[in-house]
C-alpha cells in the first residue's frame, strides 16, 4: 500500500510527490507522512480482524495515538471506522479537538490525575482501563461526583516476558503496569469494580506484554491466562464480562532482517490463540467468547512516515588500522528521532534526491546534537559521492519519532507533512525560535 517509489531520475517520490518538492516547499528535516499508506494499514486491520474474529465474538481496533497523534490523524482513525487508545488528557484533547466520538476511546495510563478521569468522564469516553486500587477509587469519587457510570476495564500483569527491549516490554512481573495475577490482585481488582455498579460498570480485562514483537507466543499465554481469569470471574463473582483486549505491539520491519506477518495472517493467528484460549480453558465452549479488542499503534503509523534530511557535512575519520570510517552528518538526530539512542534500535536510510553510479560505501549517519550517541543509523551503505547538500530518507520513522521527539540543544522540532495524490500539506508546523523563546518567560 506504500506509495513511494523511485524515479527513473533516481528522486524519491511519496503519494505522487518528489523529495525535491518537499525539501523546496518545507525545508529539513522533515516528517512525511503517507496518507494513503496509514489509512491502508489502518483499514487492513479493520477489515482483518472483522474477518477473523467473525465466528467468535468479533473484534474491535483501537489505534494506539500514543505512536504519533495530530487532529488530522485522528480524523484519519475516525473516519476508517477504527477506534483510538489514548494515554493522557492531551492526547485525549486531540481526539476532543475533532470531535471524536466519545465511545470509541480507551483511556489508558498508570498514573490519571483526576483531572484526566474528570476530563473522560465528562467526554464520555467508551473505557478507562484501570491501573491500581487508588485508581478505583479515584474513578469512582470522580464518577459520583458528575453522576455517571464509569466504563471501565482492568489491566493484567500476565507475566510474559516478550521478546524485546526490556524498555518496551511491558507484561513481565516486576514493572509499574496493571494487577498481578499472582497473590489474586488482578482478582481482587475486579471484585473491587465489582463492588460500586452504581459508579463503575465491567467490561472485562486487558493486557498489553511489549511493543515491536514478532512472535505471537507471548500473546498466546498471555490470553491463555486472561481466559482463566475471565472464567474465574464468572464462576466466582457471577460476572459475564463482554470484552477482552489483548493491546497492540505488533513489530514492523525497521530493516531487512525483520519479516512481520501480513495482517490477514496475523489476524487469523490472533484469532486461533483467542479460540484456542477458550476451547482449552474453563468449560471449553466458544458460545459465550468476549469481543475482543487490540491496540496496534506501531504496525500502523510507523511504516507510513519517513524522515526526509539534508546532508550536511561529510567527514572520514580514521578509526583504528588505518581504517577510514565517514561519518555523514545531517540536520536533525536524536531530537527528532530518538529511538537510536533510547533502544540501540536500528534504521536504514537511503539517497533520496538523485541518481549515483558511485561504489556503494558503509558510512555512519550521525545527527546535530552535542553528543556522540546522536547516532541516526550505525551503519549503511550509501554512494561513495554522497556529498553535503543531498537529500536523505530514514524510512519507518512513523511510531514513537514525533511522538518521542525533543527541542534538545533548543533545536525546533521538524513539521509533519502529509502527502496524497500529488499534494503536500502541513499537519504539524514546523517549531521556530520564537515558539522555544516564548516559553522562557523568566
Ligand atoms: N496499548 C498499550 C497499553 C501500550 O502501552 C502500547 C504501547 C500500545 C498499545 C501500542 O503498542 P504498539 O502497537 O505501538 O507497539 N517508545 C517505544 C514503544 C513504547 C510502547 C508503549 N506502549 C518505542 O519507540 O519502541
Amino acid at each position: 500500500s506504500r506509495t513511494v517509489r523511485r524515479r527513473d531520475d533516481g528522486v524519491l517520490e511519496v503519494g505522487g510527490v518528489s523529495v525535491l518538492d518537499l525539501a523546496r516547499e518545507h525545508g529539513t528535516a522533515a516528517y512525511i507522512l503517507d496518507e494513503a499508506d496509514f489509512r491502508a494499514r489502518a483499514g487492513a486491520f479493520r477489515d482483518e480482524y472483522a474477518a477473523a474474529f467473525a465466528h467468535l465474538g468479533g473484534a474491535d481496533v483501537y489505534y494506539a495515538g500514543k505512536a504519533f497523534l495530530c487532529s488530522a490523524v485522528a480524523r484519519w482513525v475516525m473516519e476508517e471506522g477504527l477506534n483510538l487508545d489514548v494515554c493522557t488528557g492531551g492526547e485525549l484533547a486531540v481526539a476532543q479537538r475533532v470531535g471524536f466520538s466519545g465511545e470509541r476511546i480507551a483511556l489508558h495510563g498508570n498514573n490519571k490525575t483526576l483531572a484526566e478521569i474528570r476530563q473522560a468522564l465528562s467526554y464520555g469516553v467508551g473505557r478507562i482501563v484501570v491501573d491500581s486500587f487508588a485508581e478505583i477509587e479515584r474513578i469512582v469519587a470522580v464518577a459520583t461526583e458528575l453522576g455517571v457510570v464509569a466504563p471501565v476495564m482492568l489491566r493484567v500483569t500476565v507475566g510474559v516476558e516478550a521478546h524485546t527491549h526490556e524498555f518496551i516490554a511491558t507484561g513481565h512481573e516486576d514493572q509499574k503496569f496493571g494487577f498481578s495475577l499472582a497473590g489474586d490482585v488482578a482478582f481482587n481488582g475486579v471484585r473491587e469494580i465489582l463492588a460500586h455498579p452504581g459508579q463503575l460498570r465491567f467490561l472485562g480485562l486487558h493486557s498489553h506484554i511489549g511493543s515491536q514483537i514478532f512472535d505471537t507466543a507471548g500473546f498466546e499465554t498471555a490470553a491463555r491466562r486472561l481466559v482463566r481469569l475471565h472464567h474465574r470471574i464468572a464462576d466466582e463473582l457471577g460476572c459475564a464480562a463482554p470484552e477482552i483486549d489483548l493491546g497492540g505491539g505488533y513489530g514492523i520491519a525497521y530493516t531487512s532482517q525483520h519479516t512481520p506477518l501480513s495482517t490477514a495472517v496475523l489476524a487469523e493467528e490472533m484469532s486461533h490463540i483467542v479460540e484456542q484460549a477458550f476451547k482449552t480453558v474453563g468449560d471449553g465452549s466458544l458460545d459465550d467468547v468476549p469481543r475482543v479488542s487490540i491496540e496496534p499503534g506501531r504496525a500502523i503509523v510507523g511504516p507510513a512516515m519517513f524522515t526526509l534530511y539534508e546532508v550536511g557535512t561529510v567527514k572520514p575519520v580514521t578509526v583504528a588500522d588505518g581504517h577510514v570510517r565517514t561519518y555523514v552528518s545531517v540536520d536533525g538526530g536524536m531530537s527528532d528521532n530518538a529511538r537510536p539512542a533510547l533502544y540501540d534500535a536500528d534504521f536504514s536510510v537511503t539517497l533520496a534526491n538523485r541518481a549515483s553510479s558511485a561504489a556503494p560505501l558503509v558510512v555512519r549517519v550521525v545527527g546535530r546534537h552535542c553528543e556522540a550517541g546522536d547516532i541516526v543509523v550505525q551503519d549503511e551503505w550509501l554512494p561513495a559521492d554522497v556529498t553535503p547538500g543531498d537529500l536523505l530518507a530514514v524510512p519507518g520513522t512513523g511510531a514513537y519519532c514525533r511522538s518521542l521527539s525533543s527541542q534538545y540543544n533548543h533545536t525546533p522540532r521538524p513539521p509533519v507533512i502529509a502527502v496524497r495524490n500529488g499534494e503536500s500539506r502541513v499537519l504539524i508546523r514546523r517549531e521556530t525560535i520564537d515558539d522555544l523563546l516564548g516559553l522562557d518567560v523568566g
